[in-house]
């Protein structure tokens, strides 16, 4: 997987892959990253990027001119054909099914914007796809571009070793469930104990212990993501325990 990355910050890409799971990805060569600055793309002694929008109104546009010249240097330097990702706040939201498909290409540009904005010219000649982080202004792409590298990153095969599999994420699996509650040492602790379960060496309790936990996560804190009307006979039962139990819990 190849990362390309149009941005006035390139430094602030390089940190955030360098750390972690994606760093050890990184160092594995199971993805490249490189940063272009559109600066390096600019004429004149100032290396102007940016100007005044016309029309009026605040804040400045990025320019056509650099954006144009870098994107060609960086088609030019692979032959890898990838589609240009803009970051904005008008974009799709990012979901983990958008990070799994990003996870299959070859290579992606990300085109992070600045000021305003990008002059809608280039945006309309070289853009394939726009991607939100979600509904909020931020000063940049380049927090959406950390994001989405961190995220598909991780999914490269060998990124994750069997303890950190990626298949036990929130999100992931047939229903998008949230993940489970975790657990480590010490097993009893004055802020809680371990759920007898997870200690009970019962592989398949603690599979149906997990999959209540994520059923009833899900059902609590983001019910939107749980169409009740799809869970198979099993989920069901579960997810109905588990409600029960909660009930009991409070009214014992
Ligand atoms: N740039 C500015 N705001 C953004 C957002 N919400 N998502 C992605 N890129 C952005």
């Amino acid at each position: 997987m190849r990362f390309d990355v149009i941005t006035l910050f390139p430094e602030f890409l390089a940190q955030s892959a360098g750390l972690g799971v994606v760093g050890r990805a990184q160092e594995k060569a199971l993805f490249s990253l490189h940063g272009w600055n559109p600066r390096d793309y600019a004429e004149g002694n100032y290396r102007r990027v940016d100007d005044r929008p016309f029309g009026g109104g605040p804040g400045m546009v990025m320019l056509i001119e650099p954006l144009q010249a870098c994107l060609s240097a960086v088609r030019a330097a692979d032959p890898t054909p990838a589609p240009v990702i803009y970051l904005s706040p008008q974009g799709r939201p990012l979901t983990q099914a958008k990070v799994r498909e990003l996870a299959a290409l070859p290579r992606m540009i990300l085109l992070c914007g600045r000021y305003e904005g990008i002059d809608e010219r280039f945006l309309a000649s070289a853009v394939d796809e726009e991607i939100s982080l979600g509904d909020y202004v931020l000063s940049g792409g380049e927090l959406g571009a950390a994001v989405i590298i961190d995220a598909v990153a991780r999914l490269q095969e060998g990124a994750l070793n069997d303890a950190e599999s990626a298949a036990q994420d929130s999100f992931e699996g047939e229903l998008g469930l949230l993940d489970c509650p975790h657990f480590s040492q010490p097993a009893q602790h004055p802020l809680g104990d371990v759920p007898d379960v997870l200690r009970s060496g019962n592989h398949a309790a603690i599979a149906a212990w997990r999959r209540q936990q994520s059923l009833l996560r899900t059902w609590q804190r983001r019910p939107e993501l749980l169409d009740e009307s799809t869970l198979n006979k099993a989920d069901r039962k579960l997810l109905a325990q588990g409600r029960d139990g909660l009930e009991s819990d409070k009214n014992p």
